[in-house]
């Protein structure tokens, strides 16, 4: 259906709050292989556990087309998360249909141990930057978050492999408080100087299975009184409106990190941030109870149009603001994020 003449399409659109729709993250696998127990906690993620199969799993061609209907939409970055998205077979002949597309700022998140092998593909494929999730560079306490037995140098060797092969890197840490946070100085020294982003991240609420709880969160303003403590920090502009992480140099100029206060200081206002499952589902907010599924529409033969006028339908409706309403002690019970990150992408 193409928009009447007398009711303009206004692009992007425009959700109730009057967010725009900018981004988009989409999963392109549920499975991982790490069970860390903020994700993926094994008791709930064990052998019992039925991941989505093959038929469910939207293709890459779908992937791609709904990739160019959102572009057109007005959306400008894309980020291919998981689970983990390496284990996706071939994910660089994802990689490379959606560097096809004109304009598009295009990233994946991982856990890195796949690096090694897949780095160079993935920038030959025209992928420009990965961001890794490592919570701590103590092999104790790295290998009890993320439940592995996959080593700290494992995710460290694909962080080099990925900088090796000219992509650009950022790093993603979870601190939990009483499990990692006497990492964030090793990390930050770490990653001093070597060009990479390190970027700390309040733990959230995020899933029914993860046992949150406040007195877990450290704020973004306790790890940043951390790091300053060692090094000299001065605060920088953000990028664009909407960025989720505030972001802070080294006075000495050994480079740049950044903290997520999404528990804290909720960043709801300007979340511009649309989430596609690994099942074609439309999720408007990370704690959104449901998704409108879009993967019907699109095996049903419907036009790009009228894909298009339902993901601004979806988009039009929304009123999330979840971490906004979160109280400051509990989360919201009805709410959590029931699949969990691994589902939804992060
Ligand atoms: P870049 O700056 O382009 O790398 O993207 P980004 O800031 O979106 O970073 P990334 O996707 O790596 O997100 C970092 C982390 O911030 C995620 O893993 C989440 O923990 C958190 N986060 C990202 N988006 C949201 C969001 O919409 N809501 C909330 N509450 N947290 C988010
Ligand atoms: N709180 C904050 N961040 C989380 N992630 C996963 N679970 C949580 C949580 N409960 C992050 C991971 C990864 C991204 C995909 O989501 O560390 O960087
Ligand atoms: Fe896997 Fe990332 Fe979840 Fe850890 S946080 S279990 S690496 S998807
Ligand atoms: Fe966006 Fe929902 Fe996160 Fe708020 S809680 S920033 S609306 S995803």
């Amino acid at each position: 259906m193409k928009p009447s003449a007398d009711s303009p399409e206004e692009l992007p659109p425009r959700d109730t709050l009057r967010r725009a729709l900018r981004e988009v993250r989409i999963s392109v696998t549920d499975r991982c292989n790490f069970r860390c127990i903020y994700c993926m906690p094994r008791a709930h993620f064990g052998k019992n556990h039925r991941f989505l199969s093959h038929a469910d799993v939207l293709r890459f061609e779908e992937i791609a087309r709904l990739a160019r209907i959102l572009r057109g939409m007005g959306v400008g970055k894309i980020r291919i998360t998981g689970g983990e998205p390496l284990l996706r077979r071939d994910v660089d002949q994802l990689i490379a249909q959606l560097a096809q597309i004109d304009g598009l700022d295009l990233a994946l998140t991982t856990n890195g141990v796949l690096l090694p092998r897949l780095a160079a593909r993935l920038y030959a494929a025209g992928l420009a930057r990965v961001t890794v999730s490592l919570d701590a560079l103590d092999e104790a306490i790295f290998q009890r978050m993320s439940d592995t037995t996959m080593s700290v140098r494992d995710v460290l060797a694909g962080i080099d492999a990925a900088a090796a092969a000219g992509l650009h890197v950022k790093v993603n840490t979870v601190v939990r408080r009483g499990c990692n946070d006497g990492e964030i100085v090793p990390l930050a020294r770490y990653f001093r100087g070597t060009g990479h982003i390190l970027r700390f991240i309040e733990f959230m609420d995020a899933g029914t299975t993860n046992g949150w709880n406040r007195a877990q969160v450290m704020s973004a303003q306790e790890m940043l009184a951390q790091v300053q403590a060692v090094f000299a920090l001065h605060a920088l502009p953000p990028n664009h409106a909407g960025e989720t992480a505030r972001r802070y140099a080294y006075q000495d100029g050994a480079g740049e990190i950044g903290v997520i206060a999404s528990v804290t200081q909720p960043f709801c206002e300007q979340c511009t941030r649309l989430r596609i499952t690994t099942d074609g589902r439309l999720y408007t907010c990370l704690f959104a109870e449901d998704g409108a599924d879009i993967r019907a529409l699109l095996r049903a033969g419907q036009t790009d149009a009228a894909l298009r006028e339902r993901i601004a339908n979806v988009w039009r409706a929304r009123a999330d603001r979840y971490s906004m309403l979160r109280s400051a002690q509990a989360p919201l019970a009805q709410n959590a994020l029931r699949a969990g990150m691994s589902y939804l992408g992060g």
